[in-house]
Order: structure tokens, then sequence, then C-alpha cells
């Protein structure tokens, strides 16, 4: 990581929104390859670029990963020859009782070639419902950019949690209790996922719609049992990019009749970021609500959101150059913020960071990287675990600004299902900024959802959070809970997704 990050400011954690403060990088995708230079830029400019930012904000979620990027110059494997999928069923031993009603289900892993890329593979995870076959095919999408997915399974809703002794502890309320559940390890070159060509390295929503569109249909090709079941597009953070993007990707290629069909039920967007004019505004409303910050801080911050919002706007008019200022622009305001607050965790405002460490998931890369889990995984020897990786952060840094609610008017026209949810105390993608944009949503239904009631969400009578929903769009504000729904809230997790995948989340 050491030599390779250069100013993350990163959030990465299971965000895994990452901010960055840094002034230009180079795109190309060479960049990645070599990466030392950052160390000369630190040199250079030390306010800059702040000497092992990256390094000290992902050591906050005690993570290391060993390298930076899965990119390869040659397997040792003929994993090379092998085209088509690679799919293993897991025999990995469990504690605890799985709470299956049925006496044969399977969880598998695996990597699919992306059809339409020089070399990449994309690993996933894939566990078969604890309840019904029948029930729908959920994706699961971590954000970062750059960070694997496996943290949502071993530390938010997966079937089985990773404990501290290295074992696999079932889960109550894994989301494979009401769905068929995938994980996916993802733009290439994230966490077992990888190329032996720079040129899969992404850098917009365009690429990464489109592997994930490729992956699908891979899936459903390989799993032709489930094509017919509900399916649903769900993650956080910097997913909240993606899942529009690969919302409307599917629903395209469904209207294209391209590939499989695939039965887009809804996406739902935990503490994303999907429009960040109206959420970077949003930050010091927010703090100074939960009292983060001082009237005169906020009017001080507040003169930073001219310059952001203009470069938002010509970012979004196409300007690529605007797209770079404004991640830097409007990364100040947050980095404002956070000055004046110090060590508090901005996934969850209720916490400090002790030390330096915010979280620890660190026992995930110990787990995954070990040589017998990953022959269990199908992994290839030479293939090591990437939790976050700054040069995929890096490659998407353009994309950050862009405002990725274009696409969701016409989604919600066709019936699409929205869900988007968001725990009180997170900052980075806090729920105010999420419900500013949700309800600036121009469509059909704009008026009747600003005049729909909120109404207390309960689970098992406890009240759980408020909910607005208005025909297939939904707001959620979750209570007691950080960035990480899942993990603060387990069971108002678990009965969220049930309730909205049965239409009762109401
Ligand atoms: C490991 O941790 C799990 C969950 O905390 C516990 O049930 C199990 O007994 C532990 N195993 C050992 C060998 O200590
Ligand atoms: C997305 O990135 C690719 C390069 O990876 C580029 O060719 C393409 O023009 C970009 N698309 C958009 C819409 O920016
Ligand atoms: C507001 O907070 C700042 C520190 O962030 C402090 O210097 C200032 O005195 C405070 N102002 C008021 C009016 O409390």
């Amino acid at each position: 990581m050491s030599s390779s990050s250069s100013s993350f400011s990163l959030l990465f954690v299971a965000i895994f929104l990452v901010s960055f403060s840094q002034t230009t990088l180079s795109l190309s995708s060479k960049y990645f390859l070599t990466s030392h230079h950052d160390d000369d830029e630190n040199i250079i400019n030390p306010k800059k670029f702040p000497i092992k930012m990256a390094e000290k904000l992902i050591r906050q979620l005690n993570l290391f990963p060993k390298h930076d990027i899965n990119i390869v110059s040659s397997l040792e494997s003929n994993y090379e020859e092998e085209k088509r999928l690679f799919e293993k069923k897991l025999d990995l031993s469990y504690i605890g009782d799985s709470g299956s009603t049925l006496q044969d289900f399977g969880h598998h892993a695996g990597y699919f070639p992306l059809v339409h890329t020089k070399a990449a593979r994309m690993f996933y995870f894939f566990f078969e419902s604890r309840s019904n076959k029948n029930d729908p095919v959920v994706i699961w999408l971590t954000g970062g950019p750059g960070c694997s997915s496996e943290l949502a399974l071993f530390f938010e809703n997966g079937p089985f949690q990773l404990s501290d002794n290295m074992s696999l502890v079932w889960n109550d309320f894994g989301w494979d209790k009401v769905s068929n559940l995938i994980y996916v390890d993802q733009p290439t070159g994230t966490g077992f996922s990888y190329t032996t060509d720079e040129s899969d390295i992404r850098h917009n929503e365009t690429g990464v719609s489109n592997d994930l569109y490729d992956f699908l249909q891979a899936f459903f090709k390989a799993h032709p049992e489930y094509a017919q079941n509900d399916f649903y597009i769900t993650g956080e953070s910097y997913a909240g990019h993606y899942i529009p993007a690969f919302a409307s990707r599917v629903h395209q290629g469904n209207k294209d009749k391209e590939g499989i069909y695939i039965n887009l039920k809804g996406f739902a967007i935990g503490n994303g970021l999907t429009n960040p004019e109206i959420q970077y505004k949003a930050y010091t409303d927010y703090a100074l609500d939960m009292k983060l910050i001082n009237q005169t801080d906020y009017d001080n911050i507040n003169k930073l959101y001219p310059n952001c919002q203009q470069q938002i706007k010509l970012c979004g008019n196409g300007r690529e150059d605007a797209c770079l200022k404004g991640f830097r622009d409007c990364t100040s305001i947050f980095d404002s913020i956070m000055d004046i607050v110090g060590n508090v965790n901005y996934y969850d405002i209720r916490k400090t960071c002790e030390g330096s460490l915010c979280y620890d998931f660190s026992r995930m890369e110990t787990y995954l990287n070990d040589g017998q889990v990953k022959k269990a995984l199908g992994v290839p020897s030479d293939i090591d675990f990437v939790s976050c990786s700054s040069s995929v952060y890096r490659a998407m840094q353009a994309d950050w600004m862009k405002n990725l609610e274009v696409g969701i008017p016409q989604l919600l026209e066709d019936g699409i299902n929205l869900l988007v949810y968001a725990g009180e105390y997170d900052l980075i993608c806090n729920w105010l900024g999420n419900l500013n944009w949700v309800y600036a949503v121009e469509w059909s239904g704009q008026n009747g959802f600003g005049a729909a009631p909120s109404v207390s969400f309960t689970v098992d009578g406890e009240d759980k959070g408020v909910l607005k929903k208005y025909g297939p769009l939904t707001f959620l504000k979750v209570r007691d809970a950080g960035h990480m729904v899942p993990m603060d809230q387990p069971k108002a997790a678990l009965e969220m997704l049930q309730r909205w995948i049965r239409g009762e989340l109401s």
C-alpha cells in the first residue's frame, strides 16, 4: 500500500467512500503500474500531498493490502487457458445453526471472464437462499471505489461472519435468509478480481456497468434455474454511483433483447453517493444539525460550496478536467468539517477512532490470503486479496462528481422500485443529503413523494426508523445506525430487505 497510495483521505471502510485530497493525477493507465512517484510528490509539496495520508486512512480500517491492484503479468497456473467460467462449490465449516428450512443449499465462489474485456475475471460469491430457491436473486456491491464486497459479506449481511478467532459463524440476519445472494468484487482489480491487461481498468460508470452486465449474463447462463427469479441490485456508499448505472444497463439490455432477460424489480442504495451537487451541499447542514460545527464554522465552510457546485455543473457537461477539479474543491468541504471535529469516525459520528483505528477489518485480509482458503475458493495461488485498492480508487476519480441520478426517472416511470436508505449517524453519505436528492428527482411521482407522510418503521414493535414512500420510490432513515446499516442494525436491515422485496415496506 505504502508506495502506491498518494493521498487517500479515505474513508475506506466499508463504505467505502474514500475521500481524497490531492491535485491532478495522471489518469493514464500507465500510472497504475508505476506508482512510486507518489513519495516524490509528497516531498515537493507536503501540504498538498499529506505524507502517507492513504496509509493512515486505510490503517483506520486496519487494512493493509499487500498489493495495490490485481493486475498480473502472467499466471503460473493454466488459468489463462480457462476461458469458461470457473466455479467451486464451497466446503467451509461453520459454527452454529444455519436455521435453514432447506435440506440442501449451495455456497459457491468463482470467476467469470468478462467477454468484452481483454483479460478480466470477476470474482464472486454466490449463496443460495436458506429458505427457498424461488426467493429473489440479490446482488450486493460495496463501494470505495475499489473496496471488496467481502467487507459486507463478513461484517454486514453475509450468511456467516468472520469471528476474531477466524471461524465462520452463521449469521441469523444474513440476507441469504430471504434471497439468493451474490457478492462481486468490482471494478476489476478489486478484491480477488484481476486482469493481465491494464486497459481493463475502469474509469467511469459506462465501463463499470457494462462489466457488471456481462458478469450477470455469465452468471445466469451458468445458473439458468435462477434466471426467472426476481432480481434486485443492492449496495452501499460509492455504490450509489454503481447501482443506478447498473440498473439502467440491465433495463436497457432487457429492452434491446440483448442477452438473457433479467427480471429486474428494484435497486437499493444504502448510505450512497449519487447526486454530488446536492449531497456536498448537505454536509454543513448535517454537521450543524448534529452539532459537529457551530454557526460560524457553517458560514465559513459554506463559502467553499459555490466553487464546488460550479465544477460539478461543468463536469456534468462533459468537462473531464472539471470533474477532477470538482473532486478536489468539493472534498475541501468535507475536509474542513473533519478538521474541526478531529478524530470523530465519519462513518458513525457517535464514535471516535481509537488510536489510529476506527474499525478492525484486518482479519478478513488474513483469512482470505490463507492458502487453504484461497484453494477452497478457487483463487489462483498467485492472486492476493486486495481489500481496498487505491489504484482502482484513483482510476475512478473523474467519475466521483458525476450525477448518477440522471437515469433514475426513467427507471421509476417504468415501475422499477428504488429504495434509498441511510443510517442516521453517518456523516460521509448522510441521510439528509440522500433525502434531498430523492426529493429532487424529477419524475411523475415527485409531488406525490413530497406529500407522502413520514411513517415509523417498526421491527418487533421497536421503532427502527422513519419511512416515506410513494409508488416505486421509498426512502428510509434508519435509527441507531451509521454508514454500515446491516452491521449496526442487522435485524432491522434484514426486515427492510424482506419487506421491500415483498412489496410490504410501507
Ligand atoms: C471461536 O469463536 C466462536 C465465536 O465467538 C466460538 O463459538 C468458538 O467456540 C471459538 N472457537 C475456538 C476454537 O475458540
Ligand atoms: C469511459 O471510459 C472509457 C475509457 O475507460 C472511455 O473510452 C469512454 O469514453 C468513457 N465514457 C464516458 C461516457 O466518459
Ligand atoms: C465555533 O467553533 C470554532 C472552532 O471550530 C471556535 O473557534 C469558535 O470560537 C466557535 N464560535 C462560536 C461563536 O462559538
